[in-house]
């Protein structure tokens, strides 16, 4: 199965700039194009090969080349500040709603307007004007040792925290916005003093100082240095089809558990504000939400499609249903800084 992928994504032909290359230069057009450039430009912090089979099938359905910058997510933000109205960026995707909030708090989108996303995309799964649109949503989940922890034995977040998980938790360091977002759901749903102590008592019963990331915990596990990793769903479903030995062995051995009432995040993007090409970045964000390109996503990403009438990959549905956190997913974002402030002062690395 793994070479299989690799052979379709060898055909993906898509021109992925260098950080740096595009910056102060334009992005070149089609020779077919006229003054009505048929391109559209994005920044990207997905950090998924299904994009670049995406970017493909999108150029080939519509015409419209397909020019992306890919980086990290506060590096892409960064730029797009520093860029303004002079930026070449139609479309910031990226993971995480903290992300997303960014780039609207800094004023750098407009809402998107399509009666074709409003139809693919849930309400709850767009900003209240459309500032951003999901592509996926990713459930936080605890993978767990199956041969030391019991299944019966795990029930919400809060539990993570009782002394029986005493030098047992695995989790990456609060300066993943992944473990920000979490924080900051609580915030929303149980108010600032129980959002501490849950940190609190997480650090207290961490397995050992935050390193690495969400894969790193899972191998963590696999290694016998806790039974409790908190990662998102989509790496246990990545690391299952790796082509890396180690990673698939990894995940093996570890169960999927959704707490009691599961957070959610999403992935997905922003129509920059300055959008040089906006139709054209409708036209994607439209391809993106599609069933077509969400089935992709959730068959070779394991993410969670945003499209309702799209079904979870089989790997996704053998996990099984979940109840998610009932939450303007938004907060999220609006409770970052908030999030960040509590884990310096419970002293999560
Ligand atoms: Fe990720």
């Amino acid at each position: 199965m793994g070479l299989k992928k690799r052979s379709i994504l060898s055909l993906v032909g898509v021109t992925i700039l260098a950080m740096g290359l595009m910056a102060g230069c334009t992005p070149k057009t089609d020779k077919a194009s006229s003054k009505d450039d048929k391109i559209v430009n994005i920044y990207s912090a997905r950090h998924y090969e299904v994009d670049k089979l995406l970017y493909k099938q999108f150029e080939d359905e519509t015409g419209i080349k397909v020019n992306v910058v890919e980086g990290k997510a506060p590096e892409l933000l960064e730029r797009l500040k520093r860029e303004g109205k002079d930026t070449q960026a139609d479309l910031f995707a990226t993971a995480d709603i903290a992300n997303i909030y960014q780039a609207i708090e800094s004023d750098l989108t407009q809402g998107i307007e399509s009666k074709i996303v409003d139809e693919n995309i849930p309400k709850n799964l767009r900003g209240k004007n459309n500032e951003w649109v999901a592509f996926t949503t990713r459930a936080r989940i605890l993978a767990y040792d199956k041969e030391k922890v019991k299944k019966e034995d795990l029930s919400t977040y809060e539990d993570l925290t009782s002394d029986k998980w005493k030098n047992s938790i695995l989790v990456r360091s609060s300066d993943s916005s992944y473990n920000q977002s979490l924080l900051a759901s609580f915030i929303e749903l149980n108010g600032e003093a129980k959002a501490k102590e849950w940190a609190n008592g997480i650090v207290n019963n961490m397995a050992r100082q935050p390193e690495g990331n969400d894969r790193d915990q899972v191998k963590a596990v696999a290694a016998g240095e806790g039974s409790i990793a908190i990662v998102n769903s989509y790496y246990v479903g990545r690391m299952l089809n790796s082509e890396d030995a180690e990673e698939v062995k990894a995940a093996e051995k570890v169960g999927v558990f959704f707490p009691e009432v599961t957070q959610v995040n999403v992935s997905g993007a922003v129509l920059g504000k300055y959008a040089k090409n906006k139709e054209n970045a409708v036209k994607f964000i439209e391809f993106m939400t599609s069933e077509k390109a969400q089935k992709a996503m959730t068959n070779e990403n394991y993410e969670y499609p945003a499209n309702i009438s799209v079904e979870p990959s089989e790997l996704l549905k053998s996990w099984g249903e979940f109840k998610p956190q009932n939450i303007d997913i938004t907060k999220m974002g609006e409770y970052n800084k908030k999030a960040v402030e509590i884990f310096n002062q419970v002293g999560w690395k």
